[in-house]
């Protein structure tokens, strides 16, 4: 297991390229394994997750090829397996969409239960109750859930809860269906969007992404289509909270501004300066200058579905607020995400979690410690408290962190920080998973060689 030591103090400054949206990337993935033929995205992430949906639909008959740097061509027409692999669905919780898929090609799913992580229990119980609801026959048996359906049939859906994987799920689901169906109380976040454009090139007809009423009119069949993801919101604000703890100056480029208007909001409110500077690029610059006692402000926070805070930066945040000047509440609504403070604490966090609340008494300095990332973004947030804290930090569990960040050590060090990834022994560990799979040559045709780093535990 891969290790990352990072030595803190240094202030970042430069400029860092931003990638395509991992989380909506495993969306579009699984939605151009819908159409008859070869489609291609652009803007890929080269990230473990999308290592492991690469795996699973090629198991399913899909072809899927990558080429470097950032582009996969992923054909549906072989699709001829109805049942998705247990371990890398069990590994990843967006494996879940090939459920979507398999019902509306196929008529039939068998697809493991995506279980419990890192996050606390993540039922799927509303995708199982959509699909039902278009008509679908569903069943839990030896931990896989078994659907069959025929002809899926539209239908009006009021989904519980926003919720991004039931949307994505049932805009698949939906979009090969027979009449009409009106998602209810549908996720409105940009990857949800991002999906729907896509289908739509493919020739699916839905309208009101991005509002919470999604109309979707089944089409017999979809064709192929090329399409570029949205860059990673998440990703972005991760390099903001870096910029901001080290009193950094740095420029995102190829990001949406419209895409993270909260975290931006919030983080000026804290002291940070925030300002779009082209039509992709966003300045971020800190006042934060630890010996001489310029700390940020505190700020209260609570996550929500979008456009609210992202629970995804949640973890980015609480270490961010660790060293501001007094104390934040940040509430999280989405998850049970707050096991990652003992990690902060063991750097010399002061940080109380009750229930769903973390109070941040945010303390002068913190100081490297050997600390685990336990999930992707609890992994991301001990990299910036890394970042600030005297010394050195070692963070093990370095394998969930690259399941959503390319090259995060590289784009670090671009910024003026120490990162050194180690191996078990020690020993510097040059190529990180998403590094040699940029190395790996692209295949004339379609190939089942080409291949994204192997799949790895823990769910996001
Ligand atoms: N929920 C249910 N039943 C369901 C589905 C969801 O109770 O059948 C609950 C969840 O437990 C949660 C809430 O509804 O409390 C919202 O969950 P949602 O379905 O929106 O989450 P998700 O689709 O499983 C995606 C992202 C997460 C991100 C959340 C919230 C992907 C692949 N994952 O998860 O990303 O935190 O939306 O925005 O898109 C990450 O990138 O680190 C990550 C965890």
């Amino acid at each position: 297991m891969a290790r990352l030591l990072v030595t803190g103090g240094k202030r970042l400054v430069g400029e860092v390229p931003i990638n395509g949206a991992k989380n909506s990337v495993l969306a579009l993935m699984v939605t151009a394994a819908l159409g008859q033929g070869e489609s291609v995205i652009d803007n890929v992430p080269y990230d473990r997750d999308v290592a492991t949906m690469s795996t699973i639909l090629k198991e399913l008959g899909v072809r899927v090829a990558f080429e470097p740097p950032h582009r996969l061509r992923i054909d549906g027409s072989q699709l001829n397996r109805s049942t998705a692999p247990y371990e890398p669905v069990r590994q990843m919780r967006a494996s879940f969409y090939v459920a979507g898929l398999l019902l509306a090609r196929l008529g039939k799913a068998e697809v493991p239960l995506p279980g419990g992580c890192q996050l606390g229990s993540r039922p799927v119980d509303f995708h199982l109750r959509g699909f039902e609801a278009l008509g679908a026959k569903v069943q839990i048996e030896h931990g896989f859930m078994k659907a069959e359906a025929p002809r899926l049939r539209g239908t009006s859906i009021f989904i519980n809860r926003s919720s991004v994987g039931t949307t994505v799920n049932l805009m698949l689901a939906a979009s090969l269906a027979d009449g009409v169906t009106v998602l209810e109380n549908a996720a409105k976040e940009p990857e949800i969007v991002d999906q729907a454009i896509l289908l739509n090139q493919m020739g699916a007809r839905v309208r009101g992404a991005g509002t919470d009423v999604i109309r979707i009119e089944g089409v017999p069949q979809l064709h192929p289509a090329e399409h570029t993801a949205i860059p990673d919101r998440i990703e972005a604000g991760t390099y903001m909270m870096a910029a901001a703890i080290t009193g950094g100056r740095i420029v995102l480029e190829d990001v949406e501004w419209e895409h993270f208007r909260t975290p931006v909001v919030k983080l000026q409110e804290a002291g940070v300066r925030i300002e779009r500077v082209g039509p992709t690029q966003v300045l971020v610059e800190s006042p934060v200058n630890l010996s001489r006692d310029v700390r940020l402000r505190p700020v209260d926070v609570e996550t929500a579905p979008y456009p609210g805070f992202p629970t995804d930066l949640q973890q980015p945040l609480v270490a961010l607020l660790t060293l501001a000047d007094g104390t934040s509440v940040v509430r999280e609504t989405i998850f049970d995400r707050f096991r990652y403070v003992d990690e902060l604490r063991r750097m010399g966090a002061d940080v109380r979690v009750e229930r769903d609340t973390a109070v941040v008494r945010g303390v002068r300095r913190l100081t490297g410690a050997p600390v685990e990332a336990m999930d992707l973004r609890a992994g991301a947030a001990l990299v910036i408290a890394a970042l600030a804290a005297e010394g050195q930090t070692r963070i093990s569990g370095v394998e969930l962190i690259d399941r959503g960040y390319e090259h995060i050590e590289a784009k670090l060090n671009a910024l003026g920080a120490d990162v050194v990834r180690v191996d078990d022994e020690g020993a510097p560990a040059s190529a990180t998973p998403p590094a040699s799979l940029a190395s790996a040559q692209s295949e004339p045709s379609m190939s089942t060689n080409t291949s994204l780093p192997a799949p790895n535990p823990s769910q996001a």
